[in-house]
């Protein structure tokens, strides 16, 4: 394929918008798949995404199309929809040149549409308004594209409306792909750079890494070198994916496509990582970073004799998802176990279920904490230490005031649509959680979108379902990092008989946040009349943490911990 018949798109939408029954609609008007077959999310190939119906690891696809007597290349790049994924999204859309953004005709613009819109308007790509399911009853797309017209600034009669169920209009989109998205900027001349956008591990073949080339070409018996870890490897097969492997003698720069170079896991193809052949090193793609956990949680098996499976299961599950982070860590209560880091609340839920889900591993997860910061006093703690500013991801581990000049806490920007009714309601949940206001607009007669600046720790655990519950499951909610603030922290010790137990240790706010919050969405009442309840519940149980001179049996400790 020469590089002008080549088109690389991406399709971002708001969850349940209709991205994977559009791709799928797409995939089958090319041939890719077959029709006959009752295709359903074909590119969503993880159980957890089909059961929850969200995409949580990107898939690509390459479709063949002909238009007006021309045959096409479309490398259709699926990406993860929620926000804890979107670094994924911004890696996967720097592989793009356009793409599709899905809005539903019901529904309209929501909060991750805006998000998104924005990754994909600051890569400056080819924007394509679509609005799906113009078949439900409710539909109102003119509407929609007054919004899309007010908030993105795109003329309405750009919109393509369709039906990506029944496939009204489908056609039409993969029309305006060719059209409206512009080929890749590549040089097949120049030496490899080729962008690593997604990696995936196999037990026989070890990591698949999803590359996209800028520049040059890769065959089979290249020798590659990894810009981040700067190891070489020689490269044992390339190909295209259709939407399954299929190989290739060489990819050749404007192509989609998967590498397989003998990475033992997922760390050595880092996303966003560039590959360049050895002895030829090219200026990495920019932006390159390593996935940024902000939830961290402690990990236990419910049974320690369960340890070794649970490490196993653990560490073949990372091998696929380099985003988690993995640090040893014991409890008194719960004995030996890790404390992970994820990339947000559902990254941490989708982990954890499919432990259970495909190694059959059942687990204690403990409350989710956010990575504080605090700077310290003096020079010799900084020695002590080794660094000036510390991150604390354990609790337990909080510096003592007296040590510390400073603590900061990490705070991102969140975007709410609502229906302006529950604004009101909105506005005072927001600020509940010291969020401040940054700013409000009209996006249709009776929508409001407001910006927020908050603490990451006031939405970690419950901010979206209390969002959701006070709007009627109307308000939608995304959000992206925005760096730390400085904060009155304190370390909350929860006191058993006069002594502290350390897996309830909090980091909170100060006292009034804490009576506020912390204790009313983790506990619920009060500590020690539920432990109390729950150590006669356990009577008879064998397993007995004792604090002072209270036996604490380990259900408690895990009632107690138990996030849901
Ligand atoms: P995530 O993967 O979670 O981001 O969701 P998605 O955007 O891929 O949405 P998906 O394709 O899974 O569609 C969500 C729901 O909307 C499914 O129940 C689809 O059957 C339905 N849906 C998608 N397109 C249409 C459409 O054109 N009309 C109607 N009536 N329903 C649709």
């Amino acid at each position: 394929f020469s590089v002008e018949n080549i088109r690389n798109f991406s399709i971002i939408a708001h969850v349940d918008h209709g991205k994977s029954t559009l791709a799928d609609r797409l995939l089958e008007l090319t041939g890719t798949i077959d029709k006959t077959k009752n295709n359903k999310q074909v590119l969503d190939k993880l159980q957890v995404e089909r059961e929850r119906g969200i995409t949580v690891k990107a898939q690509t696809a390459s479709l063949f199309y002909n238009c007006e007597g021309k045959q096409y290349l479309l490398n259709l790049i699926d990406t993860p929809g929620h926000v804890d994924f979107s670094y994924e999204v911004s890696r996967s859309l720097s592989a793009c040149q356009g793409v599709l953004l899905v809005v539903d005709a019901n529904e309209g613009i929501q909060a991750q549409t805006v998000a998104n819109f924005f990754l994909a308007f600051e890569a400056q790509l080819s924007i394509i308004p679509v609005i799906n399911k113009v078949d439900l009853k409710n539909a109102d797309p003119e509407r929609v594209e007054k919004q899309i017209e007010k908030v993105f600034d795109i003329p309405s009669d750009e919109c393509i409306k369709i039906s990506a169920k029944l496939g009204t209009n489908v056609e039409r989109v993969l029309q305006a792909v060719i059209k409206r998205i512009p080929p890749p900027k590549v040089h097949r001349k120049n030496p490899l750079k080729a962008l690593v956008f997604d990696s995936t591990f196999d037990q026989y073949r070890g990591v698949i890494a999803n590359v996209a080339l800028f520049d040059g070409v890769v065959s089979k018996g290249d020798k590659i070198v990894s810009a981040h870890t700067k190891k070489t490897y020689e490269v044992n097969e390339v190909g295209v994916l259709n939407p399954n492997e299929q190989p290739t003698h060489k990819l050749y720069a404007g192509q989609v496509g998967y590498l397989i170079a003998g990475m033992k896991d997922v760390t050595e193809a880092q996303i966003g990582d560039t590959l360049y052949l050895h002895k030829q090193p090219v200026e990495p793609l920019p932006g390159f970073k390593s996935a940024k956990p902000m939830v961290f949680a402690g990990m236990y098996p419910i049974d320690q004799s369960e340890y070794n499976n649970l490490k196993s299961a653990v560490e073949k599950l990372t091998i696929n998802d380099s985003s988690v982070t993995v640090h040893r860590d014991s409890s008194l209560a719960l004995g030996a176990g890790w404390r992970l880091g994820f990339l947000g609340l559902l990254h941490m839920e989708v982990f954890n279920q499919r432990l259970e889900q495909e190694y059959n591993a059942s687990v204690i997860l403990t409350t989710p904490t956010v990575p504080y910061k605090a700077v310290l006093s003096s020079a010799k703690l900084i020695k002590e230490y080794r660094e000036k500013e510390i991150t604390i991801i354990n609790p337990a581990q909080f510096p003592d005031k007296s040590k510390v000049t400073e603590y900061l806490e990490p705070v991102v920007l969140g975007t709410i649509i609502t229906p302006d009714e529950y604004t009101g309601k909105v506005m005072m949940l927001c600020q509940a959680r010291r969020a401040v206001q940054k700013n409000m607009m009209y996006i249709d007669q009776n929508r409001v979108m407001l910006k927020y600046l908050f603490p990451l720790n006031e939405i970690v655990v419950d901010f979206y379902d209390s969002l959701k519950s006070l709007s009627s499951g109307y308000a939608s909610f995304d959000y992206e990092d925005a760096g730390y603030q400085t904060a009155e922290l304190v370390k909350m010790d929860i006191l058993l008989n006069g002594n502290p137990v350390e897996e309830l240790v909090t980091i909170v706010h100060n006292v009034k946040a804490y009576r506020k919050n912390v204790l009313a969405k983790c506990y619920g009442g009060d500590i020690t009349r539920k432990m109390k309840l729950l150590k006669r519940q356990a009577e008879g149980k064998k397993k007995l943490r004792k604090i002072g001179n209270i036996e604490v049996p380990k259900d408690a400790f895990i009632k107690v911990l138990r996030t849901q």
